[in-house]
């Protein structure tokens, strides 16, 4: 079979790498961006994703920046981005654009399978009535359209694109059974076989709001423990060694990436649209959202102690990627603390090993020459070893630790003001 994979991302690329390497299909990678597709050709991955690297290294993937390359396709598998405009309101522009040009080369007998997230309803509501439109070809008849949400976690060093268990629904019992069949070729984990594409489009949208919602009540929690004076991570770290029933999750200077603080709009939209209003999770949103907002507030405290103020003061912000060890800007809490910073008249320097582009210095030590405040944004290895003593070598006089990272018990025998979120 031809199988077109069309955006080749963090969720495309190791996808049709995989297929390619484990399976006899013809495999054909299809991307809007000539950077991205010129970059694979080379055999190197535009994208931070050790395996994905590897695998392109072992095989040769077609790929294109033509919509022809779509033609005679069998199976084709949409993983582009679904984004939230400013107002947070979901964007499924990206996804129609994609499935529109799938429409362009479907035949009878063809399969879309979309593992894009998608809220309850878009497959039956949007995706499905779009397709018949403009093809004129009946879904379940004609066509199949199916939804398998991705769950690939990039810079995991054990979960990848092989070993991670999928959910699989689509327009029928049958269509469900092909589809997951098609993963088991190369996938070396249960393929669960759902009743609907509903269901599966609800599981993913549950499983990055579950996330969300429990960071923000560790995050509402480190700002209650801030006025109680107790340590969070101690406090997290000792009720997670009961074995059932607790999970931990870790408070922070805010959630970042594609998915955490933006999937949880899609339901809350979708829900509105009918009449149920997500009072808990637009809070959690909120809480997230005001973490960036909530670790400046602890700089501008304990300047304060200083007889300092933000402005006029020099800073150093340590990373700019919303995760550790991987370069990917994208919804960074960094971002809007680097523009709060910069509205509040600090001097700045940004560092960050994996944005030599973004940063405004070319290395940790220029970026803390001379600065009285540091902010960690993000907790990249070449970070995480940093003490008190080469802090305070270079006139370090307050560290804020937005990803609590560094270690708390050296800094209290030490001169620096040391902050954690939580602790
Ligand atoms: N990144 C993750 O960790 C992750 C994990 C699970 C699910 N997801 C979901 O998977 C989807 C893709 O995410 P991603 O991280 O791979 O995004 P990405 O931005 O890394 O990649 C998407 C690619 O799609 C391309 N594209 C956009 N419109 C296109 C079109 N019409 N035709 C062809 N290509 C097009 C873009 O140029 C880009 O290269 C999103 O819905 C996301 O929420 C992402």
């Amino acid at each position: 079979m031809k199988i077109s994979v069309l955006g080749l991302g963090y969720v495309g690329l190791p996808l049709a790498a995989a297929i390619a390497k484990l399976t006899d299909h013809n495999v054909q990678g299809y991307d809007i961006d000539s950077s991205k597709v010129n970059s694979i050709k080379q055999g190197v991955s535009p994208i931070d994703d050790e395996q994905c690297a590897k695998d392109l290294k072992e095989i040769t993937l077609n790929v294109s920046d033509e919509s022809s390359s779509l033609t005679d396709t069998d199976i084709f598998i949409v993983c582009v981005p679904t984004p939230v405009l400013d107002d947070y309101m979901p964007d499924l522009t990206p996804v129609i654009g994609a499935v529109t040009e799938v429409c362009n080369h479907l035949k009878k007998g063809n399969v879309i399978i979309v593992e894009s997230t998608i809220n309850p309803g878009v497959c039956d509501e949007v995706l499905i009535p779009l397709v018949e439109e403009k093809t004129g070809m009946k879904a379940g008849v004609d066509f199949d359209l199916a939804h398998c949400p991705e769950r690939i976690n990039p810079g995991d060093p054990k979960w990848n694109v092989y070993n991670i268990p999928r959910n699989i629904g689509s327009t029928s019992a049958e269509a469900t059974k092909r589809t997951a069949d098609l993963y088991r070729e190369f996938i070396d984990a249960e393929i669960n076989e759902m009743p609907s594409l509903k269901t599966a489009e609800a599981t993913k949208i549950i499983e990055n709001t579950f996330r969300d919602i429990n960071i923000a009540f560790v995050n509402e929690l480190a700002k209650s423990f801030d006025v109680l004076d107790i340590d969070l991570k101690t406090v997290i770290d000792a009720a997670a060694n009961k074995p059932f029933a607790f999970m931990a999750h870790y408070p922070s200077c805010g959630v970042g990436g594609h998915c955490i603080p933006v999937d949880p709009y899609y339901l809350i939209e979708r829900a509105k649209q009918s009449g149920f209003d997500h009072k808990f999770l637009k809070l959690a949103r909120e809480i997230n959202n005001s973490m960036p907002a909530y670790t400046i507030g602890l700089l501008a405290d304990e300047l304060n102690e200083f007889a300092r103020a933000i402005k006029g003061t020099k800073i150093a912000l340590l990373g700019l990627s919303y995760k550790a060890n991987v370069g990917d800007i994208r919804q960074s809490p960094s971002l809007v603390m680097r523009k709060e910073l910069h509205d509040k008249g600090a001097v700045l320097t940004v560092f960050d090993p994996h944005f030599p582009d973004r940063s405004n210095v070319d290395s940790l030590d220029e970026a803390l020459e001379g600065v009285t405040a540091v902010v960690i944004a993000t907790d990249h290895t070449e970070f995480k070893s940093l003490t008190p003593e080469y802090f305070q070598s270079k006139g370090v006089k307050v560290v804020i630790d937005g990803k609590n990272c560094l270690d708390k018990v050296a800094f209290d025998n030490s001169k620096i003001a040391y902050k954690g979120i939580g602790r």
